[in-house]
């Protein structure tokens, strides 16, 4: 292959952008300037929503204000709830927020407007809405009654509360909290690259949230967080974690929640993560999957020099709140709508057609013989 081709963009820089910013060489993310740590230490995630949203944080009034707005828009339309109720129970969650996601768009009464105010209004439709249908699917398929948003809870509560029918402690509702945070924004990483080539084409904010959800499924990309708990499952017990590991690298299997392509010496989301993960584990009162976490990443980090990534401590934290492993994909769906809807509206504002080259490597030129002739 040539060296003129960067397979996978690897090391290419195609725009600019002034929503976050990843720096590898001091493990350091930044969302409009501040440190995500620093916003998980300090804010809830409706603030950071807005932050993403709207390139400054909220004072008080702006935050009720962004709030009410939130809960104006929780509610899902009779229809998208009917769609809901005939999805194949069996159907992979990821899907059914794709597709309600693509029927809100049909249903979206500003559909054809893509003006910056109109796109804020609906990314903000979208926020509000895609987590009261993925819980109303959660329920829909345990043969379980919806339970309806309450207006006086937060975002993060409200999804506890719409899942299980309550909310659980303080500490954990802010460890999910916390994960959204992290969640939130990362720069040009697959599903977002693939939001803003869609809305390259000048193609609308519901249709590129959709391609960007089909992105972020893939076990490479947001399907790793299932999958390390399929992993950690698998390993069972801490006992058999270093067999395990070890049989995986001589086997040079792909490791779930490990390897990134922009941080070579660890995510800087993981360390923030790996506390509230350990928060969870005591209130819970089970540290089987923190004693696999720590032999696992101590393995990969000696023999291969691979660092976790944020899907490796958010797996098992999801799994011991109680959610369903194949809904943790769908939980970093209801967080990246920030950073999607962001990365739509700064496309929009100085917009590109993505349209890269290929070098052709397939037959030569040929003539076409006729049907019966060949
Ligand atoms: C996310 O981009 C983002 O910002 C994404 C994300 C976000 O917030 O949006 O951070 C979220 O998607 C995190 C990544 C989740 N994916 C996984 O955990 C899946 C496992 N990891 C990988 O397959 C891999 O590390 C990638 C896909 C994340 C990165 O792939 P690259 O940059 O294309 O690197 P590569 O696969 O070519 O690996 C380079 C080398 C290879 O070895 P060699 O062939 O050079 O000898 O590192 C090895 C790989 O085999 N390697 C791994 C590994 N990750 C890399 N070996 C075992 N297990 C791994 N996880």
């Amino acid at each position: 292959m040539s060296d003129d081709i960067k397979k996978g963009l690897l090391g290419i820089v195609v725009d600019e952008t002034e929503i976050s910013k990843v720096m590898p060489e001091i493990n350091s993310l930044t969302y409009r300037g501040y440190a995500a740590q620093d916003l998980c230490a300090r804010c809830d995630f409706e603030e950071v929503a807005y932050l993403i949203l709207n390139k400054e944080l909220p004072n008080k009034k702006q935050l009720k204000e962004f709030k009410k707005e939130l809960s104006k828009e929780i509610t899902l339309s009779k229809n998208l709830l009917s769609i809901l109720k005939k999805i194949p129970k069996n159907s992979h969650p990821m899907d059914v927020a794709r597709t309600a996601v693509s029927v809100m768009g049909l249903e979206d009464k500003e559909t054809k407007d893509s003006s910056p105010k109109a796109n804020l209004r609906k990314a903000i439709r979208i926020l509000a809405k895609t987590p009261t249908a993925l819980a109303a699917f959660y329920r829909l398929r345990k043969g379980k009654k919806i339970i309806a948003p309450k207006k006086n809870l937060t975002f993060s509560g409200n999804f506890f509360h719409m899942c299980f029918g309550k909310v659980p402690e303080k500490e954990i509702v802010k460890a999910f909290d916390v994960s959204l945070i992290l969640y939130a924004e990362h720069s040009f990483n697959v599903s977002t690259f693939t939001a803003r080539t869609i809305t390259s084409s000048l193609s609308d904010i519901h249709g590129a949230i959709t391609g960007a959800i089909a992105s972020l499924k893939g076990p490479l990309h947001g399907g790793a967080n299932e999958e390390v708990m399929h992993m950690m499952k698998k390993i069972k017990k801490p006992e058999n974690a270093l067999k395990w590991i070890t049989k995986a690298l001589k086997n040079k299997d792909v490791v779930m929640g490990f390897g990134h392509r922009v941080y070579k010496s660890g995510d800087s989301r993981v360390p923030t993560m790996r506390e509230y993960f350990k928060r969870v584990a005591i209130i819970k009162k089970d540290k089987t999957f923190e004693k696999i976490y720590d032999i696992v990443e101590k393995v990969m980090i000696k023999e291969k020099n691979i660092y976790p990534n944020v899907d490796y401590p958010t797996g098992p934290t999801y799994h011991l709140m109680g959610f369903d492993t194949d809904f943790f994909t769908p939980i970093f769906v209801i967080s990246r709508i920030t950073g999607w809807s962001a990365h739509i509206m700064e496309q929009h504002a100085a917009n590109k057609l993505i349209r890269p080259l290929a070098s052709y490597k397939g037959s030569k030129h040929r003539k076409v013989i006729q049907l019966n002739q060949r």
